[in-house]
């Protein structure tokens, strides 16, 4: 067996330390799996005292995590603190100019530089690896990367995002308050240090500009990634989109708008009315999904956990033992010197069909001004549900439309949240085939 292969490891939160008891307790499996042993040489994190349930003893702690980089017994950092600059990205970049390969879990960072850490990564004949900061245990960076190369992606859809999967599905399943059930997706360690990265799409769209970038060679873009959270999704509107056949999912979306030289790309994380009979509408909880629509490979999807120390940790070493047997990639399929610029296509060139729910004063001529307003729009409404008879209070009027350009249907919101009989901020949702 040829020679050891030193680990540094920054971070020994959920991740980092489940990452630091698999290479020590199952040191055997990974050795006859790389060729070689595997050993963590050093860690970092802030508390040195914090109990990690994991033995730490012989291995050298540094209090800066940057200081990983430079040791001679380190030949790999993985960096798993979180966080797009800072010491993570002091550390990553020090790494990589140091002659170490970096396996990273962390989707901001890769999200706001991934481009230039890749330039970097290559310059210096190293692997930068994040197999981890994409659907966690899901080895859909390794399925895009090495198993797609013929293809022409068209579209990639995903759910991307662990917490927000689970908080939806269990306030379908319960109807239990947003605020709780996301208090009990941090306690199981689904959700980021800052869980507003989780409900505000933040996290999604960092996980979809690095599928964006590998499934289309363009480089990261994650300032084009149109982006809508979870926090307006309220019951009533989990109910009607029961009612109507479909479940609310956070999708991120990326796909190919127009041809050749003019084709830019459309990036969207946003709340979505899934058909239940689509696949994606089955993946529910904490599991992660994504669809590739390429040719000529077809449409698949892969699912599994997305969030969480095992299944994040999984990805991690799957990273770890892949640079110890000698196997590197470039990092988003292609050199990085020869990804196309990136080029983004406008939100409001989508289109496709909507469900809008519209909290109203039911008295006569109300329909009248709102049908009157989607006919100059050119909006076609293909079903309409009111609810209640009373022309004191406010009653639910829901809509879905047919097939029309988003510039439109927000056209008719704008003038619609106008009306005087109009009492709340319209609620809209895209709906997506799946
Ligand atoms: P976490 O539980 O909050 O752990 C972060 C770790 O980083 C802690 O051990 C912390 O030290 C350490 N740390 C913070 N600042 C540091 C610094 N300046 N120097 C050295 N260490 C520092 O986070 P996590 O959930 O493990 O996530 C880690 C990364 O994996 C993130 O990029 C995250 O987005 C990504 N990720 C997480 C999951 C998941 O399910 N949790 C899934 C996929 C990807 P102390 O422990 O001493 O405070
Ligand atoms: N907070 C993330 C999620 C962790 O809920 O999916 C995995 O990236």
């Amino acid at each position: 067996m040829s020679e050891v292969l030193g680990i540094g490891i920054a971070g020994l939160g959920t991740v980092g330390a489940e990452v630091a008891r698999l290479i020590t307790e199952r040191g055997d499996q990974l050795a006859e799996r790389a060729g070689r042993p595997i050993k963590v040489m050093a860690v970092s994190a802030r508390d040195r005292t914090k109990d990690r349930g994991v033995d730490l003893s012989g291995v050298t702690w540094e209090d800066d995590a940057v200081a990983l980089a430079a040791r001679d017994d380190v030949d790999l950092v993985c960096e798993v603190i979180g966080g797009s600059d800072g010491t993570a990205k002091d550390l990553v970049e020090a790494a990589l100019e140091a002659g170490k390969s970096v396996v990273t879990a962390n989707k901001a960072l890769l999200a706001h530089h991934g481009t230039d850490l890749a330039k970097r990564a290559e310059a210096n004949g190293v692997a930068l690896a994040y197999e981890a900061a994409v659907a966690g245990g899901i080895p859909i960076i390794r399925a895009l990367r090495d198993g797609f190369v013929a293809d022409r992606v068209q579209r990639v859809t995903g759910i991307l995002n662990g917490t927000c999967n689970f908080i939806l599905t269990v306030m379908r399943e319960t109807g239990r308050a947003f605020d709780d059930v996301l208090a009990e997706a941090q306690a199981l360690g689904y959700a980021e240090a800052d869980p507003s990265f989780d409900v505000d799409g933040v996290d999604a769209a960092h996980k979809l500009a690095l599928l964006t970038a590998l499934c289309f060679g363009r480089e990261v873009d994650f300032a084009s990634v149109h982006i809508e959270g979870i926090r307006r999704i309220s019951p009533v509107d989990i109910s009607f989109a029961t009612e109507l056949g479909y479940k609310i999912k956070l999708l991120g979306v990326a796909e190919i708008d127009g041809e050749g030289e003019q084709a830019g790309v459309s990036q969207r994380v946003h709340p979505c009315m899934v058909p239940v009979s689509a696949p994606i509408a089955g993946v529910e909880d904490v599991f992660n999904a994504v669809t590739v629509d390429a040719d000529p490979v077809g449409s698949g999807m892969l699912q599994g956990r997305g969030a969480g120390a095992g299944p994040t940790a999984s990805a991690v070493l799957g990273d770890i033992v892949d640079i110890a047997t000698g196997r590197m990639a470039p990092a988003f399929g292609r050199p990085a010197v020869a990804l196309a610029p990136a080029k983004a296509a406008p939100p409001s060139a989508h289109v496709g069909s909507f469900y809008v729910r519209l909290m109203v004063i039911d008295k006569p001529g109300v329909l009248a001004d709102i049908t009157g307003i989607l006919r100059d729009e050119h909006v076609s409404m293909e079903s309409m549900i009111q609810r209640g008879r009373d022309p004191m209070e406010m009653v639910p009027l829901v809509l879905v439309t047919h097939e029309v350009a988003e510039s439109a249907m927000q056209a008719a919101l704008a003038k619609i949240s106008d009306l005087d009989v109009v009492v709340e901020e319209p609620a809209m949702i895209r709906i997506v085939e799946g």
